[in-house]
């Protein structure tokens, strides 16, 4: 019977790992969302919530447990008590998004008790977590007008400069980016804020973004910022720094191959294409700053919210993504891999050490 199965439905081969996948559908609003729960080892779930036009169902399918993975390893070496997971929304957020199909999602995540708490992704905004937040307890990444820490972006900028100047550290013998040419490669809710970041601390920057009203908007803020007409200008661009801050599987063979920077570090989640670019960087002699690593301040601020939000403790652990960066640095160095096995394996470190405390039976 099995071989006569499509492997399109073998969902728990494809899930192996995960421990819960829920399919929420809610015919009358168009609701089709999938909650993926990688792991609660460390503590309950948190992710945000993606609302994106999939080609398909499996897309939805690869990109939630996907993400939802990532989460908990970031989470574990941000030092959060928190595990990993994430949802997805299939439809066009522009057309398909309503309050009764928000608060449908909100009634779903609810019925998980707890075990996955939701935020903000591409696609939802912290006015979408109040209304998911009307039918669920388990929300943050709200409105401050709600007790939420708003737009997660400041200190996921934050934090990737953070894990920047580690990298410039690790490199040059100094984390100061002055004087170092940083290529930004789209510059939405994160990338301006980097950009401010990088021209405070005397960087030049370049930067590329495919939609022209937030390229205007960056050079009326930041006259000095260059511009050129798309991504792959800028990689051939002659740079010391460079960040992806838009989408993910950004460095590629030939993204690899063509790169002057000596580093590359940026927000984008999934940024390495397929197995095995973290080994070309390596051979090329780029250091690669692990995208979850360095882009975890975000996570750090809604994560927040569940002590009742204080922006300065989250900036402080956020700063701290400067010395997490360089002890995934140090590891790579001492086990000779690339920092993106480093950064696995610190985790995974984290998730079994700490995790195993609840073996210890508290009454
Ligand atoms: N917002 C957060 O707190 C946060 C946290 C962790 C990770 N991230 C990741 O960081 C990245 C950026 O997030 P964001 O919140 O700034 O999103 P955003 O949508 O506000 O910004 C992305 C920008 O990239 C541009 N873009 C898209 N395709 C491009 C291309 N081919 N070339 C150049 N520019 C392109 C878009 O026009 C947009 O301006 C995403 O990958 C996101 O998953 C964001």
């Amino acid at each position: 019977m099995t071989d006569q199965i499509s492997p399109s439905v073998r969902v728990f081969e494809r899930a192996a790992g995960h421990e819960q996948v829920v399919y929420c559908h809610d015919e009358p609003t168009g609701l089709r969302a999938i909650i993926a729960i990688y792991s609660t080892v460390l503590g309950p779930s948190l992710g945000g919530t993606r609302f994106f036009p999939y080609a398909d169902e499996q897309d939805a399918l690869d990109d939630v447990l996907n993400l939802s993975k990532s989460m908990a390893y970031k989470a574990a070496l941000a030092g959060l008590d928190l595990g990993g997971g994430k949802a997805v929304i299939i439809g066009d957020p522009v057309t398909t998004k309503t309050e009764a199909l928000l608060r449908a999602y909100g009634r779903f995540v609810q019925s998980l008790n707890g075990r996955y708490y939701t935020a903000c992704d591409v696609g939802t905004y912290p006015a979408d977590m109040d209304h998911v937040a009307r039918d669920c307890s388990f929300v943050t990444g709200r409105t401050a007008a709600h007790g939420g820490a708003g737009d997660s972006s400041v200190l996921t900028a934050f934090g990737v400069f953070q894990g920047m100047r580690a990298a410039a550290d690790s490199t040059w013998g100094s984390p100061t980016l002055a004087g170092r040419t940083v290529g930004v490669a789209g510059v939405g809710k994160v990338g301006h804020h980097l950009v401010r970041h990088l021209l405070e601390e005397g960087a030049d920057v370049v930067i590329s973004d495919v939609n022209a009203a937030t390229v205007a908007r960056v050079q009326h803020e930041h006259p000095h910022v260059r511009v050129v007409a798309d991504v792959n200008s800028l990689i051939a661009e002659p740079l010391d720094v460079y960040a992806p801050c838009a989408l993910g599987a950004a460095l590629d063979d030939e993204v690899v191959e063509s790169l002057s920077a000596a580093i590359v570090c940026g927000a984008a989640n999934n940024q390495l294409a397929h197995a095995g670019v973290e080994k070309s960087l390596q051979d090329r002699g780029i250091l690669y700053a692990p995208d979850y690593v360095v882009n975890s301040g975000g996570l750090i601020q809604v994560a927040d919210e569940l002590e009742g939000f204080s922006f300065e403790r989250a900036r402080q652990r956020t700063e701290k993504i400067f010395d997490t960066t360089k002890r995934v640095f140090a590891l790579a160095g001492e086990d000779g891999v690339p920092p993106a096995a480093a950064a696995d394996r610190l985790a995974e470190r984290r998730m079994a050490e700490v995790g195993r405390l609840r073996k210890i039976w508290l009454a």
